[in-house]
Formats: C-alpha cells, sequence, structure tokens
C-alpha cells in the first residue's frame, strides 16, 4: 500500500488544467503538505523524448504505435516519480494519465476503451488514482482557447473538431462510469470557482497524510 494521494488531470486541449494543477499545489504546500508534480506523456528523460516523437513528429504514427508509446511513457513516470513520491507519503499531482489514453486512443483513434485501459493498467502496475479531476469544455471554446495561445505544431491540437467531440464525449462517460473517483467541472467557471471546487474535494482525502 502507497501512503501519499495521487490525483489526475484530465481534459481535452485547452481546459485549464495546467493553471488549476499550479493553484492547488500552492494552496497545499501553503498548509504545509509535500507534492510532487508530475506530468504524462513525458516528466522523465526517457519520457521527454518519447513526448517528442508521439506530440511532434511529422510522419505517420500508426494508432497502435501511439498507443504503445503512450504506455511506455506512462510505465516509466510510475516506477520513476509516481510511485517513489507516493511511498514518500507525498500527494501526487498530475497532468494526464491513463484515462487520457483511453479517451484519445480509445475513443479519438478508435482503437476501443477497453483493450488501451489493459494496457494502461498493465503499464501502471494496476496504479488508479484516488481522485481525478475531469475539466469538460466544448470543442469550439477549447479550440478557440488554443488559438490564442500560438502554440507550435501538436498532432493532436491539429485534429479536427469531431475527433475532440469523440474524446469528450469519452471523458465524459469514464466520469459517469466511475463516480466515486471523478470529480466533473465547468471548465467556463471562473478560475477561482474552480479551484475552490477541487480543493473541497481534495480536503478531505488529506485528513490522515503527514505534512
Ligand atoms: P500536452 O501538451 O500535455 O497537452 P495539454 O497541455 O493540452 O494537456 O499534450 C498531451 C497531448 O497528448 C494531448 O493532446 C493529449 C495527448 N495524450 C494522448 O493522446 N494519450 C495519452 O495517454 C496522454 C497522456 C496524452
Amino acid at each position: 500500500m502507497t501512503r501519499g494521494i495521487f490525483i489526475t488531470f484530465e481534459g481535452g486541449d485547452g481546459v485549464g488544467k495546467t493553471t488549476q494543477i499550479r493553484l492547488l499545489r500552492s494552496a497545499l504546500e501553503s498548509s504545509g503538505f509535500h507534492v510532487t508534480q508530475a506530468r504524462e506523456p513525458g516528466g522523465t528523460p526517457l519520457g521527454d523524448e518519447i513526448r517528442e516523437l508521439v506530440l511532434h513528429s511529422r510522419g505517420h504514427i500508426a494508432p497502435r504505435s501511439e498507443a504503445l508509446l503512450y504506455a511506455a511513457d506512462r510505465a516509466q513516470n510510475v516506477e520513476a516519480v509516481v510511485r517513489p513520491a507516493l511511498e514518500r507519503g507525498e500527494v501526487v499531482l498530475q497532468d494526464r494519465y491513463f484515462d487520457s489514453s483511453v479517451a484519445y486512443q480509445g475513443s479519438g483513434r478508435v482503437l476501443g476503451a477497453e483493450d488501451i485501459k489493459r494496457i494502461s493498467l498493465w503499464a501502471a502496475g494496476d496504479l488508479v488514482p484516488h481522485l481525478t479531476v475531469l475539466l469538460d469544455l466544448d470543442e469550439a471554446s477549447a479550440s478557440e482557447r488554443l488559438l490564442a495561445q500560438k502554440k507550435p505544431y501538436d498532432r493532436f491540437e491539429s485534429e479536427k473538431a469531431e475527433f475532440h467531440a469523440r474524446v469528450r464525449q469519452a471523458f465524459l462517460d469514464i466520469a459517469t462510469a466511475e463516480p466515486q473517483r471523478f470529480l466533473v467541472i465547468d471548465a467556463r467557471l471562473s478560475e477561482t470557482d474552480i479551484a475552490d471546487r477541487i480543493l473541497s474535494r481534495v480536503s478531505p482525502l488529506l485528513d490522515n497524510l503527514e505534512k
């Protein structure tokens, strides 16, 4: 058994996960908790190389190769970053985890949710988050936000609206199937409103955690 608390953040591209992770991190650290921040893809030296491949290479990547690259990144991140932090009794805040694979590769790439979840859980040694925050936003608003950010070419962000609609629906379906693990929040709410909701759900999880 691990001693820490594992919280993941999910949602489409451009929904504001990074901002909310930053806000939660600073709230927890001001209360004296130890926080480790992680992300997928990337966050380990091997993961950074995989991230470059899956997000920015311009050649065709077969959907099954893509799914396995994310799984390889996940295996590395869990072993090298997440489990050690949980064993130290810390709070791990992670930007994306296996629900992203189920939504993007399972539904976006149409590989099927069950196979993708099985591969992901195998890669992660069955590590399931205590809480997953899903920031939900319709594709039109999300793509407006992304355009405003003017980021470099990204294989996913350049996908069509229909792809992002499938991904969004997949996230909502996963959350409905596991209501005890998920907190779903409308990403159009104000930053502070969202942060408050997240903190109220997280606080009880920290009751028995050492500072
Ligand atoms: P990132 O820049 O982290 O996206 P964002 O800042 O929008 O969260 O890029 C991650 C991209 O990789 C994102 O488009 C979703 C995709 N992805 C998958 O397709 N499968 C996965 O398992 C993960 C973790 C991410």
